[in-house]
């Protein structure tokens, strides 16, 4: 169990003992904490994982729920008690939007592990079941399924202010674009970190940002990451992040809150991605693309060029209800410092860019969504590392990758201590 229930628990009976000092012992006192804590527990479990049609035993451990796309967690929301599911987006930016692209009509290869044991039917999405221990691990109920505060790049200039540097642990190796977009893509290489801490982690992703950085920023997230903390292993999962006030009080991870409406029923978010690029050997990669309905004003998310998963409706949001002003593409750790240095989380394959490929982690085919709704390659590209000497990024461009580049590294080392 979490050291940090253990300890509200203690604090918990002790204030019991001072305020009940002749009726309730101290056993009787911790008994109660104990069980009013499985009870918000159970309750929370019982919000997150709706009664499913089928269920679905993954070989990583996971369970599939397969759930009535009209019973997903989003419609647990107020503002979503008479929306009418958007079967589909009424526009595609790459142009290629057919049929097809949304159809069932189309070769099954096993994507995800699951399905090895199962598909969930039309009409049904797949939810990766929560469990006790999995809320358990987190450092209270509510803060299940989110990220700490202040979790996104700062960068304000292309010399960043020190005050910036290494706020709150979370560290970055990006690329990034400012200016009024409308949606973002991009091909990013997959690989499994090591991870010094369950209480930290690495991802890969891109965000689309709304706002000043500050506390009513906009985030849409989506990407790959090792999260032990959230899933309980060391896998690399596809996963996604909102934020309508930086990180706060709204949103989670995939579909742990009220908010993103899935409409897919063949991609599990938080479900492991297999295979993973290995040094030296096969690399991996997947795509994603997030773009903004023009006529419904939601922002829709498709993975690889066969799965479209689903929607944020317009409304969680306030800047991005209108145009996102800063896309970022790259990798984020977070370095609690164990044993007072530098962690030694890796981000993305754990070497550094100029290691290239088959060795360096890589995004590539960089695109933003422009004001006339196309894709086209991000102009004045930058990039932000806050020590390069643990984790650091190179641009470049060509004719085969397009804008792309190399990120990442091994954390702690002899010139990051
Ligand atoms: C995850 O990896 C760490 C080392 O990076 C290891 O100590 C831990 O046991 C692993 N956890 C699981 C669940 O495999």
């Amino acid at each position: 169990m979490d050291a940090s229930f253990s300890i509200r628990r203690r604090r918990a009976s002790a204030v019991i003992v001072i305020f009940c000092i002749c009726l309730v012992s101290l056993s009787s006192g911790a008994r109660l904490s104990v069980t009013s804590q499985k009870l918000e527990v159970k309750r929370h479990l019982k919000r997150l994982n709706k009664p499913a049609v089928k269920s679905i035993q993954s070989p990583d451990g996971d369970i599939i729920d397969c759930i009535p796309i009209s019973q997903q967690p989003a419609f647990d929301h107020p503002f979503l008690k008479d929306h009418k599911i958007e079967v589909k987006p009424s526009y595609h930016p790459d142009g290629l939007f057919t049929e097809s692209k949304v159809s069932a009509e189309r070769p099954k290869s096993n994507v995800q592990l699951w399905h090895l044991n199962g598909r969930c039917s039309e009409g049904t999405i797949p939810v990766r079941r929560t469990k006790e221990d999995d809320v358990l691990r987190a450092s209270s109920v509510k803060r299940y399924g989110r990220k700490k505060q202040r979790a996104f790049p700062l960068p304000r200039s292309a010399k960043p202010e020190p005050d910036l540097i290494n706020q709150n642990g979370h560290q970055h190796a990006i690329a990034y674009a400012r200016g009024e977009f409308y949606g973002a893509k991009a091909t990013m290489n997959v690989w499994e970190p090591k991870i010094q801490q369950p209480n930290e982690f690495s991802l890969s992703q891109i965000w689309i940002l709304g706002g000043l950085f500050n506390e009513d920023l906009n985030s849409i997230e989506a990407g790959w990451q090792v999260s032990p903390d959230l899933y309980g292993d060391n896998n690399t999962r596809l996963f996604t992040y909102w934020t309508s006030d930086a990180y706060q009080a709204t949103g989670c991870y995939n579909l742990l809150c009220s908010g993103f409406i899935q409409v897919n029923s063949e991609i599990a978010m938080g479900a492991s991605i297999s295979p993973v690029s290995a040094y030296r050997n096969s690399q991996y990669d997947i795509g994603i693309l997030i773009w903004k309905d023009p006529k419904e004003g939601h922002w829709w998310m498709q993975f690889g060029s066969d799965y479209v998963l689903g929607y944020w409706p317009s409304f969680l949001f306030s800047y991005l209800t209108d145009s996102a002003s800063t896309v970022e593409w790259g990798g984020e750790v977070v370095n609690s410092e164990p044993d007072g240095q530098h962690t030694t989380t890796q981000m993305g394959s754990g070497h550094f860019p100029e290691e290239g490929f088959g060795k360096a982690s890589y995004f590539k085919n960089l695109q933003v969504v422009d004001s006339s709704n196309n894709l086209k390659a991000p102009s004045g590209l930058s990039t932000y590392t806050e020590q390069s000497n643990c984790y650091d990024v190179q641009i470049g461009s060509n004719s085969d990758w397009g804008h792309f580049f190399y990120y990442g590294g091994p954390g702690r080392n002899p010139n990051c201590l």
